[in-house]
């Protein structure tokens, strides 16, 4: 039997119309906008177009938008001293520098510069940390949206095996944090992972984030899994996903396609953590 395809664009729409009345909530008691400010550093095409859709997203929810564009030649302390002045400016809420940044930044560096309590990403270790011990304050967008969708999906997590192929730090392991935090049991895949499609077949979920086109295929997936297609990537003038989905949906019980999977949900996911830093500052 085909799956059902779970539809990001259709759930983000419901995440953000949520959203969109807790700003208008915000809006009468604090009488000012939540404000997010975007840096981005360079030409990545991919990364423009991005930022592109978040700021859209921003300005469509009621909430404040800037993007600060910065060359590709741009200093590290220059882009920290960004930084400092948007740490210090009451009117930002949310601040996200759009990663990948050019090899001479540190992104490390720049990640941790950012103030905790702006960082919408959740990539500063304190908020890191606050995950890992169960705090869940600003967590990373995509696989706090992936959590949001299998619960309003009614996907049940506790006592599920789920699997993840990739370790990053935007993905990955987050993602290892939440399911671990609703009780499922976690295997993290990555590059050096022996009989990786035996381990991937033990999934009840399979989480796809490695950047490989169309690199699951059906014998890695047990049959009615629930498939979480992480992956974007251009191949020609198509994009397609870290699953084959043609291949993985006859077989799989839930799939995300690509484009309209996960990619809306970590927009909407964001909107809610500015909303949330927003907050927390005003508290
Ligand atoms: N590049 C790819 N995904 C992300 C993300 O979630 N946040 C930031 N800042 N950069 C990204």
């Amino acid at each position: 039997m085909a799956a059902h395809i779970l539809s990001g664009n259709a759930i983000a729409l419901k995440l953000t119309e949520r959203v969109k009345e807790n700003v208008e909530d915000f809006k009468a008691v604090h009488g000012i906008a939540p404000g997010l400010t975007v840096v981005i550093v360079g030409e990545d095409p991919a990364s423009k177009v991005y930022v592109g859709r978040k700021h859209k997203a921003c300005l469509d929810t009621g909430i404040n938008s800037e993007v600060i564009r910065l060359p590709e030649t741009t200093a590290e302390e220059e882009l920290l001293a960004t930084i400092d002045r948007l740490n210090a400016d009451a009117a930002v809420h949310g601040i996200l520098v759009q990663l990948p940044v050019p090899r001479h930044i540190n992104a490390e560096k720049v990640l941790e510069r950012i103030r905790p309590d702006k960082d919408v990403d959740g990539f500063h270790p304190m908020n890191v940390g606050n995950l890992c011990v169960g705090k869940e304050h600003l967590v990373p967008c995509t696989p706090y949206g992936i959590i949001k969708m299998l619960e309003l999906e009614g996907i049940a997590i506790e006592g599920k095996r789920a699997v993840i192929i990739g370790r990053s730090n935007i993905v990955g392991k987050p993602m290892a944090m939440l399911l671990l935090a609703r009780n499922a049991t976690v295997t993290v895949c990555h590059s050096r992972t022996k009989d990786l499609a035996e381990v991937c077949r033990q999934g009840d979920i399979l989480v796809a984030a490695i950047g490989k086109p169309e690199f699951v295929t059906r014998d890695m997936v047990k049959p009615g899994a629930t498939v979480i297609d992480v992956g974007i990537n251009r191949v020609g003038d198509k994009l397609v996903g870290d699953v084959n989905f043609g291949d993985v949906a006859e077989i799989a019980g839930h799939i995300t396609p690509v484009p309209g999977g996960v990619g809306p949900l970590t927009i909407a996911m964001l909107l809610h953590n500015t909303l949330k830093a927003a907050e927390i500052q005003r508290m």
